[in-house]
């Protein structure tokens, strides 16, 4: 994401200096380099857990915080040491960066800060393709827009989850005590080309690429009939929002923001590889397996209500737009990619 928001600014304001810095982690994430250079943008190769990889950059006007550990299984199996020192202590260094030049601060969070426990309570309905939300919900924060901001908070919802809502608490505090600028994305999926998609991250590139390259796929719990719904939203669509955040700050400073597709921009499992047949017009093998994983939750939509009232934004690109992008680019890319993502 953080690649593809640079790429995007720097088309959208050339004579701006960006800077992309990144410790190359992700793998796949060294080929966005040679992209980033030929656009203007520049590359710093840091680490966001060192405070001394800050000494390098120069004063910046804002700051967009997209680097993470991304993976909601991240942690579970193994130590949390690398996803808190990243998601957490990393945050807490972009902010100190940000206070010392007076940089605006955009942060990407996630919809995985709301409890499993609290969506496992969420009403849903059946339906042929997918599972819906049903009109009577248990509390509030949740209609059939989606979760809502107000979403009760009380629970448990992965480690990555509570380091990226540990982050947000701790923007807020230095957006109210150090009056940092700030803005909070709740992110759902987000999607598009040059996502190094895999199978804990970036489901919509993982199940464009199976089919490519005619892989199999399977469908874990609920039923393992992939009725489990998200909402996904195209790179582009998140750029136009973070532009418009960068040049209209006053209408969503300090604001937290769900941002997300919402059930008009979503896919079941099951309608993502119908979607996947007609835009590659290849069908894979599909496994079943009726037991939940852990973590794994039936729906997620965001209400993008409020961010909408603020600032008049509205994803435009459709799911079927974006499965056609994420081939098209995979095709392009096929030598280089297909030793990745396959
Ligand atoms: N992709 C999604 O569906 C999604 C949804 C909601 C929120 N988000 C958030 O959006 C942001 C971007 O996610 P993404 O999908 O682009 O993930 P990604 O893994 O593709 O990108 C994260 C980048 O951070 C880098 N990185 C990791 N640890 C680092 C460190 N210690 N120092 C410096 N760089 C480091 C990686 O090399 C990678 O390039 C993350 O904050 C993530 O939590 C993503």
């Amino acid at each position: 994401m953080g690649s593809a928001l640079a790429l995007q600014l720097k088309q959208m304001h050339p004579d701006c200096r960006l800077i992309a810095f990144d410790n190359l982690k992700r793998r796949g994430s060294e080929l966005n380099l040679p992209r980033l250079r030929a656009a203007g943008v520049e590359f710093v190769h840091g680490d966001i857990r060192n405070k001394e990889d800050f000494d390098a950059l120069p004063p910046v006007e804002a700051i967009i915080e997209a680097s993470a550990e991304p993976s909601v299984l991240a942690g579970l199996t193994s130590a949390p040491d690398y996803l808190i020192n990243t998601n957490l202590s990393g945050t807490v260094n972009c902010l100190n960066y940000a206070r010392r030049h007076d940089a605006a601060f955009i942060f990407l969070s996630t919809s995985r800060i709301y409890p499993i426990n609290q969506i496992e309570q969420i009403h849903l309905l059946e339906a042929d393709t997918r599972f819906e939300l049903s009109a009577e919900q248990p509390f509030g924060g949740i209609s059939p827009r989606g979760l809502a901001e107000d979403f009760p908070l009380e629970g448990y919802r992965s480690l990555y989850g509570a380091t990226k809502l540990c982050s947000e608490y701790l923007i807020q505090e230095y957006h109210h005590f150090y009056k940092l600028r700030t803005a909070i994305n709740r992110c759902g999926v987000l999607t598009g080309p040059w996502q190094m998609g895999k199978v804990d991250q970036g489901v919509v590139v993982l199940w464009v690429a199976r089919h490519l390259w005619q892989q199999p796929l399977g469908y874990f719990g609920f039923g393992g009939t992939g009725k489990q719904v998200r909402d996904i939203l195209h790179v582009d669509d998140l750029a136009d929002l973070v532009n418009f955040q960068l040049q209209h700050l006053d209408l969503v400073n300090g604001k937290t923001l769900n941002v997300g597709g919402g059930r008009d921009i979503s896919v079941s499992l099951q309608e993502l590889t119908a979607m996947c047949q007609r835009v590659t017009g290849h069908v894979v093998p599909i496994t079943s397996q009726v037991e939940n994983r852990q973590t794994d939750i039936a729906l997620y939509l965001s209400d993008a209500t409020r961010v909408r009232e603020l600032t008049g934004w509205q994803p435009k690109r459709s799911a079927e737009q974006i499965v056609t992008d994420v081939y098209r680019w995979l095709r392009e890319n096929e030598a280089q990619l297909k030793p990745l993502l396959a």
